[in-house]
């Protein structure tokens, strides 16, 4: 536990260190991801959903898990502790929506449900997107689909089994991915699988998004290899959230951390 914390504020001094802000970033698209995803405000869906994990935050109503990650087993868990420190937090949701709404994107795929919140911000950034989610634990899941209820959303289709199971048949079914948010089994080898597994339906525009790249050494280790890899053209690194490029039209490969 001790190392756990020692390599996450590790990261984040050095984070700090590195990240640069608007005034250093000579591409253009990586501008333009600076100012239309990371500057972008709240808006009004981003509130709703902020509202809605508000409450959430509050309720102690207890959640049997079943963990299929990196903690593995049964427990008993509670909205508010999965709110406060499982689901994605407003600041970086905004920047999922963002993205999403930036970024052309029908085929979107998140590993990881949980209490749905990230779901909410993606589902909500467009019409036309056709989201999948998936998680293994069957109780966070129905309360994520109770609040998508609640929240009026209706294009999220979820899938109740585990990444290993579902992904090689679910992935067959699309033509290609547009944005893949993985968000769940945080451990180097399963990062490193599901990459493997999702690479053959990238094209040029896909994107995938990696949540907590600095969550433990391993999920750090599993970034660098991604990072490393030949298909990869550009990243952006927002310190919870890493995203993977495979734009062909880029000569030269680059990494790039921002400041958020
Ligand atoms: C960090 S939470 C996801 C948070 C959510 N994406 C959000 O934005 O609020 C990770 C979720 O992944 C699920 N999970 C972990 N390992 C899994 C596996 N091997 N197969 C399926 N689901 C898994 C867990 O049950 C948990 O609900």
């Amino acid at each position: 536990m001790f190392e756990t914390f020692s390599h996450r504020f590790k990261s984040w001094l050095w984070f700090q260190k590195s990240a640069q802000t608007r005034y250093y970033i000579h591409s253009p698209y990586v501008f333009a991801f600076y100012c239309k995803v990371l500057d972008e405000p709240f808006n009004a869906a981003c509130l709703a959903i902020e509202d809605l994990w508000l409450q959430t935050k509050a309720n102690d109503t207890p959640v049997q898990i079943e963990d299929f990650g990196a903690k593995k087993g049964n427990y008993t868990s509670s909205l508010s502790y999965l709110a406060k420190n499982v689901a994605i937090q407003p600041k970086y949701g905004k920047v999922l929506h963002h993205f999403l709404k930036f970024n052309e994107a029908t085929y979107v795929l998140e590993l990881g449900t949980s209490l749905g919140f990230g779901t909410a911000y993606m589902a909500t950034a467009k019409p036309g997107i056709e989201l999948t989610s998936i998680d293994a634990s069957a109780s966070v899941q129905n309360y994520a689909k109770t609040f998508h209820q609640s929240l009026g959303l209706k294009n999220i289709n979820y899938i109740n089994a585990t990444f290993d199971d579902t992904l090689p048949k679910l992935l067959n079914d699309y033509p290609r991915l547009d944005v893949v948010y993985i968000d769940g089994n945080h451990t180097y080898e399963a990062t490193l699988r599901y990459f493997h597994m999702l690479l053959p339906k990238c094209t040029a525009n896909t994107v995938l998004i990696f949540d907590d790249i600095y969550w433990s050494k391993g999920m750090t280790d599993a970034w660098a290899a991604i990072k490393q890899n030949e298909n990869v053209r550009l990243t952006i690194d927002v310190f919870q959230l890493g995203f993977v490029f495979f734009r062909t039209e880029r000569l030269a490969k680059e990494d790039f951390i921002l400041r958020y």
